[in-house]
C-alpha cells in the first residue's frame, strides 16, 4: 500500500536525521533556511530548527500527498461531510468568508444566513456600546459576563485577553468552571443594573453552563427583582429551542449552526461578547485575518503551505521520532491563554485512538500540548526543555512590533525568545561539569507576527486550526467529533445523584469510598435558587 510505504519512508528518514544535529543541517543544506521559512497571511514561520533534513521534509510531503490532503482540503471547504461520525460538515471557514461568498454545507447555501447573523451582531453591539440598549432600569451596560465552557469559552477568552484595551468601556468577565468560585469572582464588584449576561452553549445542555446561567440569572434577579432579568440575558446557541426552554426568547438569541464545532466556533456568534467589548470593526478584521490564512491554505503549494508544513514538522517529531509532548510558548502576555486554547483545539480534535472508519490506529496521534507565556515559562518548565530526559519540541510565537511598555522591555522579550530557541538547538558542551552541560539538538518552530492585531490573531488561530486538520487527515481520523468526553459526563450525573442520596449504582472500591466520604448530608437542604435543584440539570 502506498500509504504504508510513505510511513515507512518517513520513519526511515527521521531515523537517519536523528543521527545528525539540527545545527549541522544548516551547513550541509545551504538552502535550508529559505526552504523552511514561509510567509502566510502576514505571519512568518521558520521551521528550520526542526529535526528534519530536506530529505526528511520531502518524505513528510510525500506522506501528505499520499493521504490525498488536497482532496480532503477541498472537501472541507466545499462543506462536504467531513465529520463522519456525526454526519456533518465542519464549515467554520464559512463564518469568516468575505461578504458575498457562496459557501454550502452539504449542498445547502449558508453564506446569506451567516451574513445576517454578522449584521445582527454588529447592530446589537453598536446599540450596547452606544448605550441605546441598556438594562431594565435604563442604565447602559458597563460589563458583560460571558458564560460558557470549552469551545464556548476558550476562544472568546483568548481573543479578549489578546485584544482588549487596558481600560475598556465595557468590561468582559468569563465564567466557565462549575466551581462556584468562578462565577463568584466574575460577579464581584459588578452592578447587576449595568451587567449583561451572555450564555453561550452550542447545545444549551452543558451542565456547567446551565448551572452558571441559572446562578447568574438569580444574581441579577436578586437585585433587579423577580422576572426582571430578561433584558440582561442573551443566548448564543445552535439549539434555540433549549435556550427558549431556559427562558431566553428568540429575539434575544444569536444562533449558529450545528456544523460549527465548539472548538472552531469563535468566528461565529460565540464571539458576540468580544464584538461588544471590542467593537465590530475589530472582530471584522479578526475574521479577515483568518480568511487570509484560509486563502493561503487553499492556494499555496504544499511545500510552501504554512499549516501543512507546521503539521508535518509536528508529525515528524510525533511519528518519526516518538515525541509525545509539545510545548507552546508565546512571548506575549496577551497570548498567555494560547496553550489552553490549543489544548482543546488539538487534543479534542485529534486525541483519538481509532480511525474515521473505526479501526484501531496503527500509529500515535495527537501530542499533549502545554505551555505558558515567555518569559514566565523560562523560570518554570524550561529547565526540563533544556536538560530533561525527554526531547520536547517547542513552538515559539513572537510579535515583532507594537509592544506595550518601554522599548527596552520589547528588546529583552525578543532577545529571550530568540536566545531560547538558539540555546535549545545548539546547546553548550561542558564535559567537565555534567550539570552545566546542555545537549542541544532540541527542535523548535518560530512563528513571527508583525504585531498582535485582530488580523494576525485571526491568522494565527486559523493556522493552528488547519494544521490540526492536516494532521487529522494524515492520521486518518475524525478531527471534528469528541466522543471521548461523554463517558465522564454520564458518570458525573450518576455520582451527583448518589452524592445527593440516591442508591449506589455500584462502583469500584476507591470510587465508592470517595462518594461515601464526600456525600454531603445537607445537600438536600440547599436554597431554592441552587442550580443543583434545577430539573433541567
Ligand atoms: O464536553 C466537550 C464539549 O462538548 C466541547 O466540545 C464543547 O466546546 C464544550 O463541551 C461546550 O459545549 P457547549 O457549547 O454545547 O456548551
Amino acid at each position: 500500500m502506498a500509504q504504508t510505504a510513505a510511513w515507512t519512508a518517513l520513519r526511515a528518514a527521521a531515523t537517519q536525521d536523528s543521527a545528525r544535529s539540527i545545527r549541522s543541517l544548516f551547513d550541509d543544506e545551504p538552502e535550508r533556511l529559505d526552504r523552511l521559512t514561509v510567509e502566510a497571511a502576514g505571519l512568518t514561520l521558520d521551521l528550520s530548527k526542526q529535526p528534519w533534513s530536506l530529505g526528511g521534509l520531502s518524505a513528510a510531503l510525500d506522506l501528505a500527498r499520499d493521504a490525498r490532503l488536497d482532496l480532503a482540503r477541498d472537501r472541507l471547504f466545499a462543506g462536504e461531510i467531513v465529520n463522519v461520525t456525526e454526519l456533518r460538515p465542519a464549515l467554520h471557514i464559512a463564518l469568516r468568508a468575505p461578504d458575498g461568498a457562496d459557501c454550502r454545507a452539504n449542498g445547502e447555501p449558508v453564506s446569506a444566513g451567516i451574513e445576517a447573523v454578522r449584521l445582527a451582531m454588529e447592530d446589537f453591539s453598536a446599540q450596547v456600546r452606544s448605550g441605546q440598549t441598556g438594562g431594565v432600569t435604563g442604565r447602559p451596560f458597563r460589563s458583560i459576563i460571558h458564560i460558557g465552557i470549552g469551545g464556548s469559552d476558550l476562544g472568546p477568552r483568548l481573543v479578549w485577553e489578546a485584544l482588549r484595551p487596558l481600560q475598556p468601556e465595557i468590561e468582559l468577565r468569563f465564567a466557565a468552571n462549575i466551581d462556584g468560585a468562578e462565577l463568584a469572582a466574575a460577579v464581584t464588584g459588578l452592578d447587576p443594573e449595568e451587567t449583561l449576561v451572555i450564555i453561550v452553549s452550542k447545545t444549551f445542555r452543558t451542565q456547567e453552563t446551565l448551572a452558571n446561567g441559572i446562578a447568574a440569572k438569580a444574581w441579577l434577579e436578586a437585585s433587579l427583582g423577580p422576572g426582571k432579568a430578561d433584558s440582561h440575558l442573551v443566548a448564543v446557541t445552535a439549539n434555540p429551542e433549549e435556550a427558549l426552554r431556559f427562558g431566553i426568547a428568540a429575539d434575544r438569541t444569536f444562533a449558529f449552526r450545528e456544523w460549527v464545532g465548539g472548538r472552531y466556533s469563535v468566528w461565529s456568534a460565540v464571539g458576540l461578547s468580544c464584538v461588544i467589548g471590542l467593537g465590530w470593526p475589530v472582530f471584522r478584521d479578526f475574521l479577515a485575518g483568518a480568511a487570509a490564512l484560509d486563502a493561503h491554505f487553499c492556494g499555496a503549494p504544499l511545500e510552501r503551505n504554512a499549516p501543512v508544513l507546521l503539521a508535518l514538522a509536528h508529525l515528524y517529531n510525533r511519528n518519526g521520532l516518538d515525541r509525545p509532548v509539545r510545548a507552546v510558548v508565546p512571548y506575549a502576555r496577551r497570548l498567555s491563554l494560547f496553550a489552553a486554547y490549543l489544548q482543546q483545539l488539538e487534543m479534542e480534535s485529534n486525541g483519538k485512538r481509532v480511525s474515521a472508519g473505526g479501526a484501531v490506529l496503527e500509529r500515535a496521534s495527537a501530542t499533549s500540548v502545554f505551555g505558558d507565556a515567555g518569559t514566565n515559562g523560562q523560570h518554570a518548565f524550561f529547565q526540563l526543555l533544556h536538560q530533561g530526559t525527554d526531547v520536547i519540541p517547542v513552538d515559539f510565537v513572537v510579535m515583532a512590533q507594537d509592544h506595550e511598555g518601554p522599548p527596552s522591555h520589547r528588546d529583552m522579550l525578543l532577545a529571550n525568545a530568540i536566545a531560547q530557541a538558539e540555546a535549545l538547538m545548539v546547546g553548550r558542551v561542558n564535559l567537565d561539569e555534567p550539570h552545566r552541560h546542555f545537549p542541544g539538538n532540541r527542535p523548535s518552530s518560530f512563528i513571527l507576527l508583525p504585531r498582535l492585531s485582530p488580523e494576525t490573531l485571526g491568522a494565527l488561530l486559523a493556522l493552528y486550526e488547519h494544521k490540526t486538520f492536516v494532521e487529522g487527515v494524515i492520521w486518518d481520523l475524525d478531527s471534528f467529533d469528541q466522543w471521548g468526553v461523554e463517558l465522564g459526563k454520564v458518570l458525573a450525573r450518576e455520582v451527583l445523584a448518589e452524592l445527593k442520596g440516591a442508591d449506589s449504582k455500584g462502583h469500584d472500591p476507591s470510587t465508592s469510598r470517595l462518594i461515601a466520604r464526600l456525600r454531603d448530608p445537607v445537600a438536600g437542604e440547599q436554597g431554592a435558587t441552587s442550580p443543583d435543584r434545577d430539573p433541567r440539570l
